[in-house]
């Protein structure tokens, strides 16, 4: 479809849904064909303020509104259904993350686009995954595809700046309740640390993971995480995260027989061993030795624009010339949940698990906690949806 705009009806339109409207305001190759939320007054005021048709049940505006592309960005629960229905009809999909819940509900989203492809090949899927265009992490990226660490020993990651109030555990009925989101630091800030791990240093074999359960808010899912991951390759990987620390940290350190890299506070800095550490410790007679280290502040180029609106554009790109980087597979979704669900289980059954994870058990387990929940959530005080939004977004979709 080359030189045609992209049809696209955008699914969920408050929290991240506005953002996406923001994005899709920004845009001339796409045409916003559709509105849907289950908040009528929601979807009537983005319709209005955007001249396009309001739909409060995404299945009518699926078949109605002549759809090349749909943007799901509902609660995760639902992103699997929606997924598979837009499939179905031959719809592209970008879905917010996390892919899904559990790995089974993933593993059926990605059999639907599986079998869609067969009939329509140039199906898209795409997974909002924004942090994968941030300069820092694609430079890391880099520097470990080009194998310049030699052998990965340990990855440390202490990714703690995503504090969250109890106003914000409150200010939605599903959030951090087994029942409306399945799960929390895990499930809702962390896909991206999750998917940020696996696309710089694998899916670990096996995963151990300690979670605390409403440790700091008022909530009945974790929000304090501590995991310990082994590689196949023998590498070791500790993640350390949660949403109560202020200040927060976001420090990773990379080693390899050749060297460290660290990021932390903007700054990437290459500590570069004279030689391998491996072959060293072999050949040195020194007893308390250490070869000598350089060390590299590298260059990062932070000009080039990252973010929501990149993944979009790249998607609405794809769509339309069949070319171009998708920042990140639909499919792909699965291994950060992958990692996400093994931690819990592993936390759960307090043992090693092994992955691929027993989807099974993970979701007998999910399903038993929302059977015996006695969490009361607060009444839900529900940012009012943005009230003029012709003044946000314009009428130029
Ligand atoms: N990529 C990111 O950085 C990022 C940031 C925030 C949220 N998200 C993701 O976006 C999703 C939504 O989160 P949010 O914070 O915007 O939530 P939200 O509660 O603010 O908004 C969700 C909207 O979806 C609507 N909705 C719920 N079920 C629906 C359905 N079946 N059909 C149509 N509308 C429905 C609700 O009425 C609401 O307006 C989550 O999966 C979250 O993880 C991603």
């Amino acid at each position: 479809m080359a030189n045609k705009k992209v049809n696209v009806g955008l699914i969920g339109l408050n929290g991240m849904g506005k953002g996406h409207l923001h994005d899709l305001q920004e845009m001339d190759t796409v045409v916003l064909a559709g509105v849907c939320d289950i908040v009528k007054e929601y979807a009537d005021a983005v319709a209005s303020a955007c001249n396009t048709r309001a739909y409060y049940d995404y299945r009518e505006m699926l078949d109605r509104a002549g759809l090349d592309a749909v943007i799901i960005a509902v609660p995760h629960y639902d992103h699997p259904q929606i997924a598979i229905d837009a499939f179905e009809r031959g719809i592209h999909v970008m879905t917010e993350k996390p892919i899904a819940v559990h790995v089974n509900d993933a593993k059926r989203m990605i059999e639907a686009y599986d079998r869609a492809k067969q009939l329509a090949p140039e199906l898209q899927f795409g997974i909002m995954f924004q942090e994968r265009t941030f300069p820092y992490y694609r430079k890391i990226k880099e520097i470990l595809d080009s194998g310049e660490l030699g052998r990965l020993t340990r990855a440390t990651w202490i990714h703690t700046e995503w504090f969250r109030s109890q106003a914000y555990y409150d200010s939605g009925d599903w959030r951090a309740t087994w029942a409306g989101e399945g799960g929390g630091i895990l499930t809702n800030q962390c896909p991206h640390t999750l998917d940020m791990y696996q696309w710089l240093l694998g899916v670990p074999a096996r995963i151990t993971g300690h979670a605390h359960i409403g440790k700091y808010h008022d909530i009945e899912v974790e929000d304090e995480v501590t995991a310990y991951f082994e590689h196949e390759n023998g590498m070791i990987g500790h993640l350390i995260v949660t949403t109560a620390e202020l200040p927060g940290t976001n420090r990773l350190e990379i080693i390899g027989e050749n060297g460290k890299l660290v990021y932390e506070d903007h700054k990437l800095v290459l500590h570069k061993n004279k030689m391998s550490m491996l072959q060293y410790s072999r050949e040195t007679s020194e007893r308390f030795g250490n070869m000598g280290q350089e060390q590299i502040e590298i260059a990062v180029d932070t000009e080039t624009p990252v973010g929501h609106h990149v993944v979009s554009e790249k998607f609405f790109e794809r769509i339309r010339t069949g070319q171009g980087e998708l920042i990140a597979e639909g499919t792909e979704g699965i291994r950060s949940l992958t990692i996400a669900n093994g931690i819990m289980l592993s936390s759960f059954q307090k043992r090693t698990v092994d992955v691929p994870i027993d989807g099974d058990a993970f979701e007998a387990k999910l399903q038993e906690l929302i059977r015996t929940s006695r969490y009361v959530k607060k009444a839900a005080v529900i940012p009012p949806i943005h009230e003029d939004f012709s003044k946000s977004f314009g009428t130029k979709l």
